[in-house]
Order: C-alpha cells, then structure tokens, then sequence
C-alpha cells in the first residue's frame, strides 16, 4: 500500500497545475474552468476547485480528485496514476512499513503514458518553443494540441528515468528506445496512438525538418500496438459515432485533428493509404452505418480509393467516397477553405459502388471499351455479398451499361464463387457450432457490463468447438485481469479468427437478446451432455457422484431464464 503520507502530499499540489497540462483553464470566480476532456463540448462545463482540490464536469458529471482524474485521462489503475503523479513532482514514493515494500504494477502502458507526458511537458517548455511554434503555423490552437495531447521529444531526450521506473524488457519491448538508448522519435512532433479503450499503446513522430527522408516514424509492432489494427483518434470518436451512426475516415493524423478542430468529431485515421480489414472491424464494432471516406483527387487517391473499395467489399460495408482536389487532403482544404467549403464538398458525396459504376461506364465510350469496362465491374459485383446491395448495384450497372439485368444477373451468378471456406470450418456433428460461433461474437459486440453478466455461470465446458472453447478461455482470463476484450484481435492464436468473425457478423437488431437465447441453448446443451454422463456413471458404477453438481445447473439455467439484464447485477 502506498503510504498516506504521500497522497497527503499530492493533495497538497493546487490541482488546476495537475490538470492544466490536460486541459486549457481559464479563471472564472471562484472556479477555474475549461473544455472538459472526458467529452465533446464547446462550452465549459469542466470546473476545477482548486480551494477544494476537485474537478467536477456539469456536463458529463465526472468527478473527483487529482488522481482520480490522472486516473481517467490516463488509463491508468490507482497505484500507477499515484506514481506517474510522484514522478512528475519529484514526491518520494514510500509504502506502509507492515507491507513488504514493492513496485507498484507498472507495465507497457504506463511506460507509454509517462513517455507521453514528457513529451507533452517538453512541448510547452522553452525548449519546445520550436516545435509550438510549427504547430502554430500550421494553424493548430494550444487548445486543439491539448486536446490530443500532442507532444515533443527533445533531441537530447534520455533514457534514465524511464530506467528507473521499468525493466529493460518492458522498455525494449516498447520499441520508443532503441538498443543504443536512443529515442526513435528525438526531435520530432509526437503524436500519441490510443487504443479504442484509450490507453496509449504506441506513437507517431513528425520531423519538423523538410530535407530529412522519413516524415512521419511510426512505433514498431509490439505486444500492444499493430498499426493496422488500430485508427487514430478511434477512443475520441467512437461514442459520437455510435450516436451519430457516421464517421468520416481520413489518412493522417494532422487531417484527423483538423477534422475535429472544424466540427467533425467523428473523424478517425487510417495512418498511411492501406485502409485494413481489421481497421473496418474497429468501426463495425463502434455501428456506425455511414462510412465516408475522404480520400485526395489525385493518383495517389484513387489508388487509395480502390484498395479500400476492395477491402468494403471484402468486409460488407459500403461507403461513401468524398474526393478532394488534387494536391489537397482534409487538413490543407479545411485550412484554407473553412468548415462552409467542406460542407459544399461533402454535398459531392457518392457512393463508392456507384461512383466506380459510373466511372467506369464513362471509359467505355465505344462498345469494345465499354464491354471491357462491364467485365471489370462484373468482377466486383460477383464478390459482393449482401443479396440486397449485389442486386442494387446490378441493377444500375445493367441501366448504365445498357444491358438487360436479366443477362447480367445471370453471368453474375455463374462466376460467383460458391461455398466460400471460412477459417473456423463448420465441424460436423456439432449441432450447436453456429450458437457458440454467434455467442462469441456477441460477446465482442456489446458493452462490457452486458457481456460480464452474459458469462456469469457460464463454464467454457459448455463449448464443443475447440476454438470457441480457447477463445471464450481467454476472453474469461481477461476479464478476470479487467482488460477489454477487444485486444484478443492482438492474439497470436485466435487473433484473426476474432478478426474474421467480427467482419462477417450478421446484423442482428438486438444482440443482447439474442446472446441471452445463445446462453441458453449452451446451458442446456451442456445439461444434456451432463445427463448422459450422468446415466452413463450409474449405469456403470452405481454411483450418481455428478448428480448433485447437475442438479445446481439446472437451478442455474432457470434463474438465468428468469433473469434480465437490468444493467446491475
Ligand atoms: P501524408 O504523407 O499524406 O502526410 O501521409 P500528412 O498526414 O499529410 O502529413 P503532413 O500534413 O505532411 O504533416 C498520410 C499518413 O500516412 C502515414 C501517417 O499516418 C500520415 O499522417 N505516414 C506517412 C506514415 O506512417 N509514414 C510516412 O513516412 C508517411
Ligand atoms: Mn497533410
């Protein structure tokens, strides 16, 4: 336990200096107020007592004292914000004598976490004053800056503190130093890569200096980061977008921080041009139902545009596409053409099948060149695999191209490739393959509290395929650990497995329902395989040892029949 003494002492620190590295304060009356960080708002509602030491938000209702916001702006437990806190006011951390003195738990994400908040400091000391200043000129506010917590390694940046605070292995498992302990990102503007939950897991670093090769050095792949797993500014954008049902889907991380600068909060980056599968299952997972993509009118684009209308396909979504002029990307046009010249741009909003249709029937300006083209889209309409969407999209190919829908629907239907294998192949003679497949995957699609109680009295011996078992093995060890389960993608066993799952879930309109019929239908299978084993040691042995232990399970399947989520347990 860390000693009383110590939080006594971070009490004493005014709160409003714990907290204005976060968030721009500004005094009024007695409070001190700003933005709050812990939502999207644009007036203040974010109060901070600093007489009182406490923060309190009238527009969200966070609350709480310095740690508890450490806590919540960092992601951190209780013992790490409490050391991340010392280390930044040089507090000796001490711990209750009857306690066998001991580290706090600290890992990778806290390694993260400190790493960035340097970063943040250095950026608005006298040092950082560069690297302020060339965000400035590109037209970022300290406010928008906070925001994202960017941030600025000094060149001379060392390795010693982190030493001091975490093992060489958690440190060159970061991959932020190299192995001759130099910093990746020395001198450059740091973008900080949170995960949806919003724990930073990895980073990007911008030279301010034109002439030098590489402009943007991203974090290596580590234990928590996969750079095509994950979208910048996903932990900021997923509660709007869940509302909203849209999100925009741009490139880089300045055209994310513009975006949300001008109004559009919903906006997440791919980082670079190749937009991934697993990046489409984050935003499936977060419903949104309207996918733009903003992509530059150039080449560059519309290579773009077609490696992500592949990856759509592939994954069942169907986005709209939003082309830029040549040269300009969402961070320049809305700098120079404000939030009324997007807006008109967002009007030329198409879809990207139908934009492609069309397009392509514009190449085709005498028959030879337009049958070519039809052969194309043909080539794309076979893969696509909504009935629904593959049907619409024929119908239009087959009026502009000027063929019967009938012809083209038939040649559709003859190239399609039939009995697509999915990796977890159906076994047979497992009657309850496709209950514990949708089980599983409902699991990843709903809110934590649902799921927690959806697996309460459920043992993983209630799933007969090997690799729902594992699966559900590991998604209960995380919670056990209180981690989200989103990560298991990360997993080297069934990473991709979840991955595959999650961009082929069918829509189901209310999935705790229908995880509940699941749960039931694995309680009762397991009954069933329970009985037999049951009658089977009777019959063999006499004994009825199990009976008492299947007896408690049925009581457990009627209470959970009878229960309902009622979002306490
Ligand atoms: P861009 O080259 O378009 O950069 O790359 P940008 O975002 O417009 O950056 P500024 O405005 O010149 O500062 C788009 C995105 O591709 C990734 C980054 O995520 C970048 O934001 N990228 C680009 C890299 O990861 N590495 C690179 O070397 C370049
Ligand atoms: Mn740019």
């Amino acid at each position: 336990m860390i000693a009383r003494s110590v939080i006594d002492e971070i009490h004493r620190i005014n709160i409003a200096d714990i907290i204005s590295p976060h968030v721009n304060l500004m005094r009024k009356g007695r409070a001190t107020v700003g933005l709050c960080p812990f939502h999207s708002e644009k007036t203040p509602s974010f109060n901070v007592r600093e007489d009182k030491g406490f923060f309190n938000c009238f527009g969200c209702g966070e609350k709480g004292d310095a740690i508890t916001f450490i806590m919540k702006r960092r992601t951190l437990n209780y013992a790490d914000a409490v050391t991340y806190i010392c280390e930044q006011y040089n507090i000796e951390l001490k711990y209750d004598s009857k306690d066998t003195p001991q580290k706090p738990v600290k890992d990778m994400k806290a390694l993260h976490e400190m790493f960035a908040e340097r970063a943040k400091i250095s950026l608005f000391k006298p040092e950082g004053i560069a690297a302020l200043e060339y965000l400035k000129s590109r037209g970022f506010e300290e406010n928008i800056i906070k925001r994202f917590d960017l941030g600025w390694a000094p060149p001379d940046i060392s390795i010693t503190p982190f030493e001091n605070s975490f093992t060489g292995a958690v440190i060159a498992g970061s991959g932020i130093f190299s192995k001759y302990r130099k910093c990746l990102f020395a001198n450059r503007i740091l973008f900080p890569i949170h995960s949806a939950t919003g724990a930073c897991i990895g980073f990007s670093g911008r030279t301010m200096d034109p002439a030098e090769r590489s402009k943007y050095i991203n974090s290596p792949e580590t234990s928590l980061f996969s750079k095509r797993h994950e979208l910048y500014n996903l932990h900021n954008a997923k509660e709007i977008m869940k509302k909203d049902k849209s999100c925009f889907i741009v490139e880089g991380y300045f055209d994310a921080i513009r975006m949300v600068a001008a109004g559009f909060p919903q906006t997440v980056a791919i980082m670079g041009t190749a937009f991934t599968k697993e990046q489409v299952a984050q935003l499936k997972r977060y419903s949104a139902e309207e996918y733009n993509l903003i992509l530059d009118g150039d080449e560059a684009g519309i290579k773009a545009m077609m490696k992500s209308r592949d990856i759509a396909i592939e994954c069942d979504i169907y986005p709209n596409v939003i082309f830029l002029p040549a040269g300009e990307d969402p961070d320049t046009f809305l700098k120079n053409n404000g939030k009324e010249g997007f807006d008109k741009i967002l009007e030329t909003r198409q879809d990207l099948l139908i934009h492609t249709i069309k397009n392509e029937r514009g190449k085709g300006t005498d028959n030879n060149k337009r049958f070519n083209r039809l052969n194309d889209i043909k080539s794309i309409l076979e893969k696509i695999k909504n009935p629904y969407r593959q049907e619409y999209y024929l119908k239009e190919t087959a009026s502009l191209f000027e063929v019967s829908e009938q012809t083209l629907s038939d040649d559709v239907s003859s190239g399609k490739p039939k009995n697509a294998v999915i990796r977890y192949a159906k076994k047979t003679g497992n009657i309850n393959f496709m209950v514990e497949k949708d089980f599983i995957t409902y699991l990843f699609l709903l809110p934590e509290d649902m799921t927690e109680h959806l697996t309460a009295d459920l043992p993983q011996e209630c799933f007969d395929d090997e690799t729902f078992r594992l699966i559900y093995k590991k998604i209960l060890e995380f919670f056990a650990q209180g981690d989200n389960i989103i990560e298991l993608r990360n997993d080297t066993e069934v990473g991709e497995t979840i991955a595959d799952m999650l961009i082929n879930k069918k829509d189901t309109p209310d999935c705790y329902s229908a995880a509940i019929d699941c749960k039931t239908k694995l309680m009762i299978n397991f009954c069933d395989k329970e009985r037999y084993k049951i009658a089977d040691q009777i019959t063999s042995t006499g004994e009825s040892g199990n009976l008492e232990a299947y007896m408690e399970y049925l009581r457990n399947i009627n209470k959970h029949q009878k229960k309902t989520y009622t979002g306490e347990d």
